[in-house]
C-alpha cells in the first residue's frame, strides 16, 4: 500500500516540496501588496507574531496527523474519527477553489515570462510598455486562457510523475533556483535611487495605520499567513503522509515557516523598494502591484539586460507558483487515491489529476474574464451581479472580482475554519499527546510541549476565532 501511494525519496526532497508548496504567489505577489496596503512595518510585525504563535503549531499538527494516519486530508480526519471526515472534505474544497484562481494567476505570470523571452530573442513580446501592460493583459482573455492552459499542463505533468519522481524532483531544482533569482533581483533593486524609502516603509516602526485599523490588519495578516503556509486545508497533512517514520517532524515544522517567512520578506525587499524607486512610493496600489511595478523596474534597465532580468524574475515567480499549484492538486488527488487504494483498486493518478485540473480550470474561467473587476470586461464581476457599483456602500473586497470572491471563500473562510477546527481537535479531543507521540516516534524528544499545548488549546482558537468573526461581520455589514 505504501508503494502505491508513493513517498518522499529524502528529507531534503520533502523539505523542498513542502517549502515549495508554502512559497508561492502568496509570498511573491500577495505579501508585498498586502503589506503595502496595510501599514507596512506594523503588518510585518503582526505577521511574524502570527507565524510564531499560530503557524508553527499548525504546520506541526498537520504534518503529525498526516504521517500518523498515512492519509491525505480526508483519509486522515476519517482515520482519527469517522465523523470528522467532512473537515478533510472542506480542505479539499478549499484546495480546489485556490487551484482554480491559481491557474489563472499562474497563466498571467507565464505570459510575462513568454513576453520577456520573445524580447530577448529580438522580437516584440509586448511587455515593454511600462505599467500599461497589466491593464492591457487583464482584457486579453485569450492570452490569459491560453497561458493558463499551458500552466495547467505543466502542473499536471509534474503531479502525474508521482511524489518522488514528479513533485520532489521538480521542487529540488526549482526552489534553489528561485532563491538565487530572487537574490539577484534584490541586489539590483537595492542599487536603485530612492530604494531606501522602501526599506524604511518596511522596517521603520510606525503604528498609526495599525492603531486605526487593528482588526483589518489582523485579519489580513492571519489570512495571508494561513494561505502562505498552505495551512488549514490539509496540504501539509497530505505532504506529511508521504513522510517515512524516521523523519524529524519538529525540525521540519520549524524550517518550513522560517523559510516561508524569509521568502515573503525577501519578496517585500524586491518589490517595495522598487515601488519607492520607480513608482513614487505608491505602496497601496493593490493586487496589480507586482505586475506593474516590476515591469517598470525592468523597463528602466538598458535593453536586453532589462528583458533578461524581467525574464528571470517572472520565471522565478512561475516556478514558485508551480510548486504551490502541484501541492493543491495533490490534496485533491490524495482524497480519491487514498480511497481507491483502500478499496484495493489501482490508484489511477493520471486520470484523477486530469479530472481535478480540468474542473478547476472551468471553475477558474470567470477569474480570467472579469478583468479583476475593472469594469467593461467580458463578464460581470460579482459586485455588478449584485447590482452594486465600485465604491457603493455594499461594495466589498470579497465581491470586487471573481478572484477576490474565490480568495474570500478559501483564504477568508475555509482555511481559517479548517485551522480552527484542527487546533481545537488537537488541543481538546485528540490531545497534544497525539502530536507528541508522532514526533517521538522517530526517536526525537518533543520540545516545547507546553507551548504547543497552549497554542492548540487556547492561542490559535482565540486568534483564528477573532479573525473568522471579523470576516463574517465584514460579510454582513
Ligand atoms: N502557500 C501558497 C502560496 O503562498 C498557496 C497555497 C495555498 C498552496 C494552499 C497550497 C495550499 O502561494
Amino acid at each position: 500500500m505504501e508503494n502505491k501511494r508513493g513517498s518522499w525519496g529524502s528529507d531534503f526532497g520533502f523539505l523542498m516540496a513542502a517549502v515549495g508548496s508554502a512559497i508561492g504567489l502568496g509570498n511573491l505577489w500577495g505579501f508585498p501588496y498586502k503589506m503595502g496596503s496595510n501599514g507596512g512595518f506594523a503588518f510585518l510585525v503582526v505577521y511574524c507574531v502570527l507565524v510564531i504563535v499560530v503557524g508553527f503549531a499548525l504546520v506541526l499538527g498537520e504534518l503529525a496527523l498526516g504521517r500518523k494516519t498515512g492519509f491525505g486530508a480526508v483519509g486522515a480526519y476519517k482515520a482519527m474519527c469517522k465523523k470528522h471526515r467532512w473537515i478533510g472534505l472542506m480542505g479539499v474544497a478549499a484546495g480546489f477553489i485556490i487551484l482554480a484562481f491559481y491557474f489563472v494567476l499562474g497563466g498571467m505570470v507565464l505570459r510575462y515570462v513568454a513576453g520577456y523571452f520573445v524580447n530577448i530573442l529580438g522580437g516584440d513580446g509586448f511587455v515593454g510598455q511600462g505599467t500599461g501592460f497589466f491593464g492591457y493583459l487583464l482584457y486579453d482573455i485569450n492570452s490569459i486562457i491560453l497561458y493558463s492552459i499551458i500552466f495547467i499542463v505543466i502542473s499536471c505533468a509534474i503531479v502525474m510523475g508521482g511524489i518522488k519522481g514528479g513533485i520532489e524532483k521538480f521542487s529540488k531544482v526549482a526552489m534553489p533556483a528561485l532563491a538565487v533569482f530572487l537574490i539577484i533581483v534584490i541586489i539590483y533593486v537595492a542599487s536603485q535611487k530612492n530604494a531606501g524609502a522602501g526599506y524604511r516603509f518596511m522596517f521603520k516602526p510606525d503604528w498609526t495605520y495599525f492603531r486605526e485599523n487593528f482588526f483589518t490588519v489582523l485579519k489580513t495578516a492571519a489570512g495571508q499567513m494561513l494561505f502562505s503556509l498552505s495551512l488549514g486545508m490539509g496540504c501539509m497533512m497530505t505532504y506529511g503522509s508521504y513522510l517515512p517514520k524516521n523523519a524529524h517532524l519538529q525540525r521540519n515544522a520549524t524550517i518550513i515557516p522560517i523559510a516561508d517567512t524569509a521568502a515573503a520578506l525577501l519578496a517585500g525587499c524586491a518589490v517595495l523598494p522598487a515601488v519607492a524607486a520607480f513608482a513614487g512610493e505608491n505602496y497601496g496600489s493593490g493586487p496589480g502591484l507586482l505586475f506593474h511595478t516590476m515591469l517598470q523596474v525592468f523597463g528602466n534597465m538598458n535593453g536586453v539586460m532589462g528583458d533578461l532580468m524581467g525574464f528571470l524574475f517572472f520565471l522565478l515567480i512561475f516556478l514558485a507558483a508551480v510548486t504551490s499549484s502541484i501541492s493543491q492538486m495533490e490534496v485533491c488527488n490524495a482524497s480519491i487515491i487514498d480511497r481507491r487504494i483502500e478499496k484495493k483498486k489501482a490508484p489511477r493518478r493520471p486520470a484523477i489529476t486530469i479530472f481535478f485540473a480540468l474542473s478547476a480550470f472551468i471553475i477558474g474561467i470567470p477569474c480570467a474574464m472579469d478583468a479583476m473587476g475593472s469594469g467593461g470586461a467580458a463578464i460581470k464581476a460579482p459586485f455588478e451581479f449584485l447590482g452594486l457599483t465600485a465604491g457603493s456602500p455594499g461594495y466589498q473586497m470579497w465581491n470586487s472580482s471573481w478572484l477576490n470572491l474565490y480568495e474570500f471563500i478559501s483564504e477568508g473562510i475555509l482555511m481559517p475554519l479548517g485551522a480552527l477546527i484542527m487546533s481545537l481537535l488537537i488541543g481538546w479531543v485528540y490531545k497534544t499527546r497525539t502530536v507528541r507521540r508522532e514526533c517521538e516516534a522517530s526517536g526525537q524528544r518533543f520540545k516545547a510541549g507546553v507551548f504547543f499545548s497552549l497554542c492548540y488549546k487556547i492561542i490559535v482558537p482565540i486568534i483564528i476565532g477573532i479573525v473568522l468573526c471579523t470576516q463574517i461581520i465584514d460579510l454582513i455589514i
